[in-house]
């Protein structure tokens, strides 16, 4: 029985598979997380982005007798309802899709309880496989006693369902600040490597052969060459018997370590397209919203790496908590189509009113 929901069961069907036969951008469902789950054919979504509510806050405007998440007396029934909700994403995820689970920590009888981990664990059991555990460092915090530290951050747990799956990786790529230029008619790198002190480390070496020594010089000119074309911005190289290999000298455990043995050096390079932004971010929490409407808006910008890294254009991403529709906005912004489920009928009808300000209009 779908209690709280406001659209009979063949409405929400209809508009479930308006959405996966890309016959329509979005919708949102208003109804139980489980039992709307339920309604989705296996494998037919792309990627899930959601922030489940936290146990026992019980800040959200939704029917009392209805079965709204966070709610339970005990927090591990907290974990066993969240865990029975992520079972069913598993199945309607497709083999290669994510899911991005936020979820803050909570303290209770002064002990802080560790949900995040107990949840992720709890899945991890169940079959889910952990590939980031990103830390939001939401900046400020709330000093609710003077016997601990402020409580800044919550977690971000990267899940896919098997270990090959879709990434966009040059999607969310961090351009490099500086590149590398000519100097007095030599190419230096971005942090001002020219190469000379290598190829005077090559030629002066008592470790390399002279064979080792050719090689190294020739492999230096191609990278000062990727340097010329702009395909790398920076390098440092590491040559036998001058530099040490980077995390460790042992060849059973390091690669770099056995390159440096077999060959006699090598390269550590960064390339013109960025790198990879790290599992720490920095992100203010949305405040526009808040004072009239909801407590936890995603902000924009924390959801934009996860739909463009693990969602490919024109798939489906779905937020089963989807509160006043963050998740799904941003997944219409960004080219994607979205589904999103909340108990409640007031932010459901707001999640409904901000899409249409984006001006993206139905099929
Ligand atoms: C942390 S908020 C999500 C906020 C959302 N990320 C946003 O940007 O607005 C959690 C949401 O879960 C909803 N909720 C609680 N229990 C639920 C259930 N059983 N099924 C669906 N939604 C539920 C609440 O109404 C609330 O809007």
């Amino acid at each position: 029985m779908l209690n709280v929901n406001y659209k009979y069961k063949n409405e929400i069907d209809f508009d479930i598979s308006q959405v996966i036969k890309n016959e329509n951008y979005y919708t949102f469902i208003c109804g139980d997380s489980l039992e709307i789950l339920q309604e989705i054919p296996d494998e037919s979504i792309n990627c899930v982005v959601t922030s489940p509510p936290y146990w026992n806050l019980r800040e959200y405007d939704v029917a009392t007798d209805s079965n709204v998440i966070g709610n339970e007396l005990d927090y591990l029934d907290y974990v066993k309802s969240l865990t029975k909700i992520f079972d069913e994403i598993k199945r309607i995820l497709t083999k290669d899709g994510s899911l991005w689970l936020n979820l803050g920590d909570k303290y209770y009888n002064k002990e802080l309880l560790g949900m995040p981990w107990r949840v992720a664990l709890s899945m991890m059991d169940n079959g889910w496989i952990l590939r980031n555990d990103v830390i939001w460092d939401q900046m400020k915090g709330t000093q609710s006693s003077k016997d601990r530290l402020r409580d800044v951050y919550e977690h971000i747990f990267h899940f896919v369902k098997s270990k090959k799956y879709y990434y966009a990786h040059d999607e969310i790529r961090i351009a490099p600040v500086r590149k590398a230029k000519m100097y007095n008619g030599e190419i230096v790198s971005a942090t001002g490597v020219s190469g000379k002190k290598y190829r005077k480390q090559i030629e002066e070496s008592t470790a390399l052969s002279d064979v080792e020594k050719q090689e190294a010089s020739k492999a230096l000119d191609e990278i000062l060459n990727d340097l010329t074309e702009g395909k790398l911005v920076d390098f440092r190289m590491t040559i036998r018997g001058e530099q040490r290999a980077f995390h460790s000298n042992n060849t059973n455990i390091s690669g770099r370590a056995k390159e440096l043995e077999t060959k006699g050096f090598y390269f550590i390079k960064m390339g013109a397209n960025g790198h990879l932004p790290s599992d720490i971010w920095r992100i203010a929490p949305e405040d526009t919203w808040r004072k009239d409407a909801h407590y936890a808006v995603f902000p924009e910008e924390l959801l934009v790496n996860p739909v463009k890294a693990t969602c490919p254009e024109n798939g489906i991403v779905l937020d089963p908590f989807s509160g006043t529709g963050s998740t799904v906005i941003t997944a219409v912004k960004l080219g994607r189509r979205g589904i999103g489920i909340d108990l409640s009928e007031y932010y459901t009808n707001l999640a409904k009113q901000r899409i249409k300000q984006i001006g993206k209009t139905l099929f």
